[in-house]
């Protein structure tokens, strides 16, 4: 990967950040790069775990043969894999004869409650020849443990073996998932307890159904540790992609930019762009900082998808309110290439595309926009894939999970907890009704009492 932030400084932007302001922070910066060499996040310490790999590796091989993997989570445990997926995998992937899936199990991934999703999926789904993996790191997330339920019984309606059918990825001592593991002696990996469900895509949660689909977790794991390398050790904040990145976002956040596009020119890297928007979402989106005062910080992570919302969102980013700062992922060497005919040669409104490789055109697309962008005042920043690869895709998750500690650290805030979906977890089970939420129940109906309604 490399990163081009020339649309991104006042040299180019009117406003923007400087250099200067960049240097301005710099000790924070060199503060924050020590206390992570000091101590490293625990989604960096898992990347050394390599008994770990080993193991998921070795047990991936055993469920080879079925016809399904499931993944069935939500969040954090599940955003990874549909980017790992979307990223690495025939587009078409599930609809491949199993030949040209090079004998691997096609890969579902089942996150939400809709109960028309769910009955559309279980539709194609033979439970008989497919593994369930389970991933909840609390192990009681009620999405996940409602699908786990009607999972568990569609294996009872058919007596299928659940040690056979299942494997949990939970907390490796709390929670009733990690119980009933060890009650019933069902397979099961650990999420380390240091490391929270975004921060998890290369443990566990991640690496065994990348593991099932033949996707080269080892290549993804040493592109990981480069990226890590990469940021640890370099000093100079105008030399590190990470330090110089982290102190962009937050910088441009002071002086207004609210909202932190991601907009990949590659449909393959589309759901990267998903798992960044929870990253970003849940890390930085605090209500107050580390000394308990009211700050109210983050931005908005929107996603946007090159060329395609050129022509749906694009007009906005250009002439709507100068409140964003955007990112551009796009790939140097497409894996596959279509070259366009040279037909219609009279029509001169299209004809100079003939005989173009697609790529020149995705990519001179890429530019023309982050170019009119800065005409406008708009920064932007580009990260280039050299390729799509599972030693590429390592390396932007732990680029971004390092990246978006930084700009907690400069927030002030705990990039690592999400006291605000807690809340929400907590008045759903008050409201579906699960024993010992009785007190949070009658809060619920406090609040809905005071409310004024205006319905039709
Ligand atoms: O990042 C997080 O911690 C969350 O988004 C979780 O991944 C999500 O809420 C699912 O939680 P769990 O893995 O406990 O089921």
């Amino acid at each position: 990967m490399n990163f081009d932030f020339t649309n991104a400084l006042d040299w180019n932007v009117s406003e923007g950040v400087s250099i200067d302001d960049v240097k301005s922070i710099s000790g924070k910066l060199h503060s924050f790069l020590e206390s992570f060499r000091q101590s490293p996040p625990g989604f960096i310490k898992s990347l050394r775990n390599l008994d770990e790999i080993d193991e998921v590796i070795k047990a991936a091989e055993g469920y080879g043969n079925f016809e399904n993997f499931v993944i069935v989570g939500i969040g954090g445990s599940a955003l990874g894999v549909q980017a790992i997926q979307t990223a690495l995998l025939h587009p078409s992937w599930n609809s491949l004869e199993r030949e040209s899936r090079s004998g691997h199990p096609r890969l579902f991934v089942i996150d939400n409650v809709d109960p028309e999703h769910v009955a559309s999926l279980m539709d194609l789904i033979d439970p008989s020849k497919s593994v369930f993996n389970i991933i909840s790191k609390s192990g009681s997330t009620a999405e996940t443990m409602a699908n786990y339920l009607v999972i568990r019984g569609a294996l009872e309606l058919k007596g299928l073996d659940p040690k056979i059918h299942l494997v949990f990825t939970t907390d490796p001592n709390e929670g009733a998932l990690r119980k009933i593991a060890i009650d019933e002696e069902i397979p099961n990996f650990k999420i380390p307890s240091n490391v929270g469900g975004r921060f998890s895509v290369l443990t566990s949660v991640g690496l065994l159904a990348s593991a099932v689909i033949g996707v080269d977790v080892k290549a993804m794991i040493d592109g990981a540790k480069k990226a890590l390398s990469d940021f640890i050790s370099q000093e100079d904040t105008l030399k590190n992609p990470t330090l110089f990145n982290a102190a962009l976002h937050y910088l441009y956040s002071k002086k207004g930019k609210r909202i932190s596009v991601m907009m990949p020119y590659s449909n393959a890297l589309y759901a990267l762009a998903d798992w960044h928007r929870q990253l970003w979402a849940e890390s930085l989106g605090k209500e107050k900082n580390l000394t308990g005062e009211v700050i109210n910080a983050g931005q908005t992570p929107v996603k946007a998808l090159g060329t395609v919302d050129q022509h749906s969102q694009v007009q906005l980013y250009m002439e709507g309110p100068n409140d964003k700062i955007i990112t551009f992922l796009k790939v140097k060497e497409f894996r596959r290439n279509v070259k366009i005919p040279k037909i219609h040669k009279d029509k001169k409104e299209f004809a100079y595309l003939g005989g173009k490789d697609m790529s020149k055109l995705i990519n001179s697309e890429q530019e023309a926009t982050a170019l009119a962008l800065i005409e406008k005042g708009r920064p932007n920043l580009t990260i280039t894939f050299e390729k799509i690869n599972a030693e590429e895709v390592g390396k932007f998750f732990t680029y971004y999970e390092s990246l978006v500690t930084a700009v907690g650290y400069l927030y002030g805030v705990n990039p690592f907890d999400q006291p605000g979906v807690e809340l929400g977890k907590l008045n759903t089970y008050a409201l579906v009704g699960r024993e010992g939420y009785e007190l949070q129940r009658e809060h619920i109906e406090d609040v809905k009492k005071k409310l004024k309604y205006f319905m039709m």
